[in-house]
């Protein structure tokens, strides 16, 4: 049976499917064989990057699915040496990925020394109205950068794309967000397979109750949080297992057990967003 993944409204109106598959450290080789697992498991939702090298192996994919075009969402992003080059770099992008536009781009890191965010955001809203992605966002960004791109363009990202799990809640950010209309996405919502947040008692014990896996009930608790998430997975099984998450629904304690693993910064698995120029 076909998962029910729950559609979240977006700012410009359109809808995007609540959990997806990220390909972020899956090898080219590997690619299309996991995307097609993952398209095969009832996922429409593919989160993948220039940066990963994979596009081509994701269009392989979508092309070989079947699938019409229409039932799925993918995005991709704009790296961080092409923030004067956006058309071109997604122009690359599609080519790899086969396809004539992509549901999402993101500026994928704000790279605040370059300062030239602002300049690549004006260039993604002339991508939009060519029709060439029909929604766009940004990631890693902190408040102050959403807070400049809003006084300098009428068009609001529809999402900001930032790490997000149990032991980095980053509550600061998504109220920052929930103020401009703009939807958090979760990126390394497992903590990156931290084995320390998947072999904590809150969740283990969640998972006991539930009969389901520790990963499981991490993304539960995204998805209850009202969060767009990605996990990836190199295995089929767990690639099937975590949108195997329909079935069950974390009470108000389960879920207040796993809000109280929040560590801060101390939490995070990948690098600060002020740090990351290249
Ligand atoms: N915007 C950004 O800057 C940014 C940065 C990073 C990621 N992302 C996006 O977010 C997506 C998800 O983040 P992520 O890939 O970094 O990390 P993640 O999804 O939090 O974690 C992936 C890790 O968890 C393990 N895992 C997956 N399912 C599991 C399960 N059921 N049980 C136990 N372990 C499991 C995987 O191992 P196996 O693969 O061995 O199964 C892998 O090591 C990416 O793929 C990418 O699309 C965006």
């Amino acid at each position: 049976m076909t998962p029910k993944v729950p559609a979240i409204t977006l700012n410009d109106n359109t809808s995007i499917p609540q959990l997806g598959f990220g390909v972020f450290q899956i090898p080219p080789a590997d690619t299309e064989r996991l995307v097609s697992v993952a398209l095969e498991a009832g996922y429409r939702h593919i989160d993948t990057a220039a940066i990963y090298g994979n596009e081509a192996g994701v269009g392989r994919a979508i092309a070989a699915s079947g699938i019409p075009r229409e039932e799925l969402y993918v995005t991709t992003k704009l790296w961080n040496d092409r923030h004067d080059d956006a058309g071109a770099a997604l122009d690359e992008s599609l080519e790899r990925l086969g396809l004539d536009r992509v549901d999402l781009y993101l500026i994928h890191w704000p790279c605040p020394a370059q300062n030239r965010y602002v300049e690549a955001w004006q260039q993604l809203v002339g991508l939009r109205e060519k029709g060439l992605t029909t929604s766009i966002g940004v990631s890693n960004f902190l408040p102050e950068h959403i807070d400049r791109l809003s006084m300098t363009s009428r068009v609001t990202p529809v999402v900001n794309q930032i790490e997000l799990h149990p032991a980095l809640q980053q509550w600061k950010d998504i109220d920052a967000a929930r103020v401009h209309g703009i939807r958090v996405e979760a990126w390394a919502p497992l903590g990156q397979g931290r084995t320390d947040l998947l072999e904590a008692p809150e969740i283990v014990d969640a998972a006991t109750a539930h009969g389901v896996s520790p990963a499981q009930v991490i993304i539960r608790w995204h998805l209850q949080n009202g969060v767009i998430l990605f996990p990836k997975s190199s295995h089929p099984e767990r690639i099937r297992e975590n949108i195997d998450v329909f079935g069950f629904e974390l009470s108000s304690g389960e879920m207040a057990d796993i809000t109280s693993l929040d560590e801060g910064e101390d939490g995070r698995v990948g690098p600060h967003p002020s740090d990351v120029e290249s």
